[in-house]
């Protein structure tokens, strides 16, 4: 593994810590985990407190797992399959009240977010993946009216880089971050 991630600034190390590897182990997440990461993301602040954010997962081994698996674009079906679970993120873009949400994919980033973080300080991994069939996803898991596909986890234990082709092999290291400055502006873009 590369050099630790070298924040610019002081952070809480969970921050730099977390990263999205490929080689997962194989082994089913038990449930009780599972729920832990979900718990987490329940805590997510949002629009109105709408908690638009949805989630859909299959264990390892499991008709679940291998449906969400089949949503999976061919690139992320490599290594993906030795997730311990795999989760569909989704968002309801009207709330109780039945008002439109004011920013669901925001706020499920967010406990999306939460999640990730959760998974780091439990030692387990997850993996966002854009890549998936959107189109498809909502009929595999009986998505309900006025809710939106946003994006899809794959979480677990980690596993060996020996399972994973030399390309991906190469690149199963946390990676680097543009620095602050082309992130952040005082005021306004362009500013003297
Ligand atoms: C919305 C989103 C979509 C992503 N889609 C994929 C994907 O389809 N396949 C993949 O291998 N990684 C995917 N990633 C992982 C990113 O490449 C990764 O988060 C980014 O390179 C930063 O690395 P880190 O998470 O290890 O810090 C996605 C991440 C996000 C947040």
């Amino acid at each position: 593994m590369s050099e630790p991630r070298q924040p610019q600034h002081p952070i809480h190390p969970q921050f730099p810590g977390r990263w999205s590897p490929r080689a997962f182990s194989g082994e089913p997440l038990p449930k009780a985990q599972l729920l832990s990461l979900f718990e987490a993301a329940r805590w997510a602040p949002s629009a109105n407190n709408s908690q638009p954010w949805r989630f859909v997962y299959g264990i390892h081994g499991t008709p679940a797992f291998d449906a969400l698996f089949g949503l999976l674009a061919p690139f992320n079906q490599t290594w993906a399959g030795n997730a311990g679970a795999l989760i569909l993120v989704a968002a309801k873009t009207v709330d109780d009240k039945g008002r439109t949400v004011g920013a669901p994919a925001f706020d499920s980033g967010a406990a999306w977010m939460s999640l990730a973080l959760q998974a780091h300080a439990d030692g387990l991994f997850a993996h966002a993946m854009g890549g998936f069939d959107k189109a498809k996803a909502p009929e595999v898991v009986a998505l309900p009216e006025d809710h939106i596909v946003l994006c899809m986890v794959a979480v677990g234990a980690y596993g060996d880089p020996a399972q994973l082709d030399e390309g991906l092999r190469a690149r199963e290291a946390p990676n680097e971050r543009k620095p602050l400055e082309a992130l952040v502006v005082e005021g306004r873009f362009g500013a003297p």
